[in-house]
């Protein structure tokens, strides 16, 4: 289902309101004393922020769109078993552990498809104050800034992104494709690893994510035309991890070559 310009638009603004108060009460909560706890592991961490956040988001999206199913990371979404209709995609604090520690490189991101369709995304700079977002049927912006298609250049001709845990450990190829590079750097988050190479700071990024951290990158990585897929070159899974690539075209190659060979 193809929605029309205004309805695009209604949705965008609305989203854009949202992600303005999400940012404020992030801000207010970052001088506060954060609740943080461990998930799976020592480096896997959540704070009351994610919670709350999240809790906020999911809440205005069903108030929003009464046909909405969410897909979120903390819990508060559906058991989403198909891209049937309206599937929305929460990440509420995308690279907690900078968020902790850093208190930088770290982002909220909201994605919506419709019937598996990636319709509108968008990834919240909190500290820089800056909203990337957009989709087919609008272009990319960031804040009101037009976003052009990002230059193809080669692996060999810029800076690649990659997941630290998987290159320390020669995971996937990685080792080569940082050493074919002309740099390689680690973000330790995926939104703000995607708005590099939206932004044509970076050739490429690539690590293990799951559907909330590349939902939106996907939509406007796909606007600006550049390639992702996952490390065989397949189109995403929408319900489940995947080891994604996103990269310019020429990039895109190089990386599915080197990690073939
Ligand atoms: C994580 C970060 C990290 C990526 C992980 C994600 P979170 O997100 O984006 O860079 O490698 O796969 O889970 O848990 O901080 O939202
Ligand atoms: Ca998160
Ligand atoms: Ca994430």
């Amino acid at each position: 289902m193809t929605l029309s310009q205004f309805e695009i638009q209604d949705i965008n603004q609305t989203v854009l309101l949202w992600l303005d108060e999400v940012r404020k009460r992030t801000l207010i909560a970052m001088q506060q004393h954060l609740d943080i706890s461990i998930k799976h592991d020592a480096r896997d961490l959540v704070t009351n922020v994610d919670r709350d956040n999240e809790q906020f988001l999911n809440a205005k999206i069903r108030s929003y769109d009464s046909e909405a199913s969410i897909v979120s990371e903390e819990g508060f979404g559906d058991h989403q078993k198909n891209m049937q209709g309206n599937v929305w995609f929460v990440d509420p604090i995308d690279g907690t552990m900078n968020f902790v520690k850093e208190q930088a490189d770290f982002a909220v991101m909201i994605a919506l498809y419709i019937d598996n369709e990636p319709v509108l995304g968008w990834i919240l700079d909190v500290v820089n104050n800056v909203v990337y977002h957009g989709g087919p049927q609008v272009g990319v912006f960031a804040n009101q800034l037009r976003l052009e298609q990002p230059n193809n250049d080669a692996l060999s001709d810029g800076i690649v992104l990659l997941s630290g845990a998987r290159l320390l450990y020669g995971m996937f190829g990685y080792d080569k494709i940082a050493k074919a590079a002309l740099g390689y750097r680690v973000i330790g988050a995926a939104g703000p690893s995607f708005l590099r190479v939206i932004s044509g700071r970076a050739v490429g990024y690539s690590s293990k994510m799951m559907p909330w951290d590349f939902a939106a990158g996907q939509v406007l990585a796909k606007t600006l035309g550049l390639s992702i897929s996952d490390i065989d070159g397949r189109p995403l899974d929408m319900l489940s991890s995947n080891i994604v690539l996103v990269a310019t075209n020429r990039a895109h190659r190089d990386i599915l070559m080197l990690h073939q060979s």
